[in-house]
């Protein structure tokens, strides 16, 4: 079924989810503090809104794609959002999200927070999830509308949530890249092809590693880190031989250099023979 919708902020963002909801049929509403982003939309069937209370004007759902929380607030400060569900999809802290969820109730509207997993161009395209937090009769409501942009998921009624699970997918990413970058300028420092490496060695490594993290999750929700893989103490002379390594090869071991720091405090634990799930605890 066709909705009224409202887009407020039209970066890079904003615009590929309003253009996915305007690709659905769904009557959408733009607004953009900086109008001419909202050109091509308009090109595509959007009413432009000449400001954000007239952009919520004729819709229930109100979906927020700015820069930072501050800038939400910002732009529905004066507005009546009475009746109104905020999906705000602005990517932001926790706490946040719920001080957000609160000043929206205070508007009598209904609070979403939404945390994307995806870019731009990946919008409306297989692989694309959308996580969600907050009120779940908002959720329910305009679950199908939800699900043009991206998998929408449901994670629980705390605004914070959704934000507190995508903050969590980034860490694993920059984690990811950190070793990466560690690992290019090793190869580097070898004057070894790059690339090569990257494709026939390192992704599928890296693929085949990840299959075990499951089992390493339930080893750190049980709180026991028996293991018949590898104990902390084979992985602190592994991290050891590999400091020692890029010092040789010239490269600079300092993304690495945090591991080492906890392996140490968790072997000198006395617990050098669990498995590497224990680290968990010390942070
Ligand atoms: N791009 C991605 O791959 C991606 C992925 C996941 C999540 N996100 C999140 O989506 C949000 C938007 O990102 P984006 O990539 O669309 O960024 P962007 O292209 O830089 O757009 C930023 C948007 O915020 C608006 N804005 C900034 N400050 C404002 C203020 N004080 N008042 C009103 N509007 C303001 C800008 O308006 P003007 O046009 O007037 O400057 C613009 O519409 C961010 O929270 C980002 O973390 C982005």
């Amino acid at each position: 079924m066709s909705e009224n919708i409202s887009v407020l902020g039209l970066g890079l963002m904003g615009s590929a989810l309003a253009e996915s909801l305007l690709a659905a049929g769904h009557r959408v509403t733009v607004w953009n503090r900086s109008p001419a982003k909202a050109q091509p939309l308009v090109a595509k069937g959007a009413t432009a809104a000449a400001t954000p209370a007239e952009a919520v004007g004729p819709s229930d759902l109100v979906i927020v794609c700015v820069l930072d929380y501050p800038a939400v607030r910002e732009v529905l400060d004066d507005v009546s959002l009475a009746g109104r569900v905020v999906a705000n999809l602005t990517t932001g802290r926790p706490a946040e999200a719920r001080e957000t969820a609160s000043w929206a109730a205070e508007r009598g509207a209904d609070y979403l927070d939404g945390g994307i997993m995806a870019v731009p161009y990946m919008i409306a395209k297989p692989g694309a999830l959308i996580l969600y937090s907050g009120s779940q009769a908002a959720y329910d409501r305009h679950e199908q509308a939800l699900a043009v942009m991206a998998e929408p998921r449901y994670v629980g009624t705390d605004p914070g949530l959704a934000p507190l699970l995508d903050l969590a997918m980034l860490t694993g990413m920059y984690g990811q890249i950190a070793g990466f970058l560690e690992a290019a300028a090793l190869v580097s420092s070898a004057k070894y092809p790059l690339t090569e490496f990257t494709s026939t060695l390192l992704v599928p490594w890296l693929n085949a590693m990840a299959a075990g993290k499951p089992a390493m999750a339930a080893a750190m929700e049980s709180g026991d880190h028996r293991t018949e893989v590898s104990n902390l103490e084979i992985n602190r002379v592994g991290v050891d031989n590999l400091i020692r390594t890029f010092r040789e090869q010239g490269v600079r071991p300092d993304l690495l250099i945090p591991m080492k720091t906890i392996l140490d405090q968790r072997v000198a634990r006395g617990l050098g023979h669990e498995g590497l799930s224990g680290l968990v605890e010390e942070l």
